[in-house]
């Protein structure tokens, strides 16, 4: 039987519309691409991570992280660090900016985040994961969220004994990628450490991994008993694998494909500012172009064009229908100045930086 992924469901005291997720993915999970996974049928969409530390240190371009918009709810802000007082100040910010959840994460592999106590290091600390989670749970209203990895050694097993202990400790939902830290992202999610979670603890789960196509959407949602599903890389400059998730199998046309990355290249630009946003989007121009949608030397082309605006241009020359579907696209889309924004963030944020 097929389970229905437009099921509501509750995060602590959060109704979330459907059982399918946006992952949070460091220099991915922009505004532009929370907003449109919304669009495209993700119940709840996440942040990047975001420092702990930049928050305490009031680094510009960490607070840039916390801004929310309109159109963007339910959204978690995830934020990290191996602080108890630093965390908890950084989730009482998270709520005043407007967030839905604070989501803690307890599941970065790299070194850089590691070394410092902080991301999956955590899941080899159960005292010290504990005392952060009932930290940020009394500092907020707001439900908790954590976000972990199986452990950090090859065939961990830990989320299976600190998972039920952060619940203990506040935890109002866990998502579980089940490759442990070492993995990085290689081999495969072990999504039957998913449904063992499930067994164990008495919250919604958020399985993570691998989530590609709707066959395996249904197929992990069925056999783990989680709560929803969790998409990252597939959905990069891909929207349309969460529709195809959702039950709707339409292949984009080459004019929706370029309607919305000229779409996303000026919401990106609108939100990080050119200087940055222009090499930010790199990498997602092979992301959309590619899958046979464009032929291969156009990419090529796009990431050598020195502006965002010449980008735009030959998008538009290649696919010239593109300016319809565009129209559309900003007909549809609610007024950019309904952003949430903190009184007290730096006015030169707002230009990106
Ligand atoms: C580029 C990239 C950045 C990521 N950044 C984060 C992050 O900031 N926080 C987090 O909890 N997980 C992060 N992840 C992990 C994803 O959220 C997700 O758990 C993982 O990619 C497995 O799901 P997938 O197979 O659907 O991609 C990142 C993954 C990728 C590929």
């Amino acid at each position: 039987m097929e389970i229905d992924l437009r099921e509501h469901w509750f995060l602590g005291g959060v109704e979330i519309p459907g059982r399918l997720v946006l992952a949070p993915m460091a220099g991915v999970s922009v505004q532009a691409f929370r907003r449109q996974g919304r669009r495209y049928g993700a119940g709840l969409v996440c942040s990047e991570m975001v420092s702990v530390a930049g928050i305490q240190h009031r680094n510009e371009r960490t607070l840039g992280y916390l801004r929310v918009a309109a159109d963007e709810h339910p959204l978690a802000i995830q934020i990290f660090g191996s602080e108890p007082g630093a965390m908890a100040e950084a989730a009482r910010l998270v709520e005043a900016a407007g967030a839905d959840i604070v989501d803690m994460n307890f599941g970065c592999p790299v070194r850089k985040v590691t070394k410092t106590g902080a991301g999956a290091s955590l899941l080899d600390d159960a005292g010290l994961a504990c005392r952060l989670v009932e930290a940020v749970a009394g500092a907020t209203s707001l439900p908790v969220s954590v976000k972990m990895r199986r452990g950090v050694a090859n065939g961990s097993r830990t989320c299976l004994e600190v998972g039920p202990r952060l619940v203990e400790a506040g935890a109002a939902s866990l998502t579980l990628h089940p490759r442990s830290a070492r993995q990085m992202y290689t081999g495969t999610a072990d999504h039957s450490l998913t449904a063992e979670l499930v067994s164990l603890v008495d919250v919604p789960v958020i399985a993570s991994g691998d989530i590609t196509s709707r066959a395996r959407a249904q197929a992990v949602l069925a056999s783990t008993g989680a709560a929803a599903v969790m998409v990252g890389r597939a959905a990069q400059g891909n929207p349309w694998a969460l529709r195809e998730i959702m039950g709707d199998e339409r292949e984009p046309t080459r004019e929706e494909v370029a309607a919305e990355l000229v779409l996303f290249i000026r919401e990106t630009v609108r939100e990080l500012g050119e200087r940055r946003a222009t090499g930010f989007l790199k990498k997602f121009y092979g992301w959309y172009l590619g899958r046979g949608r464009f032929p291969r030397p156009l990419k090529q082309e796009l990431v050598q064009l020195p502006t965002v605006g010449d980008v735009e241009r030959r998008l538009l020359s290649e696919a010239p229908g593109a300016r319809f579907v565009l129209e559309r696209l900003l007909d549809e889309l609610p007024d950019p100045a309904d952003e949430v924004l903190l009184d007290s963030l730096p006015i030169s944020l707002y230009g990106g930086g």
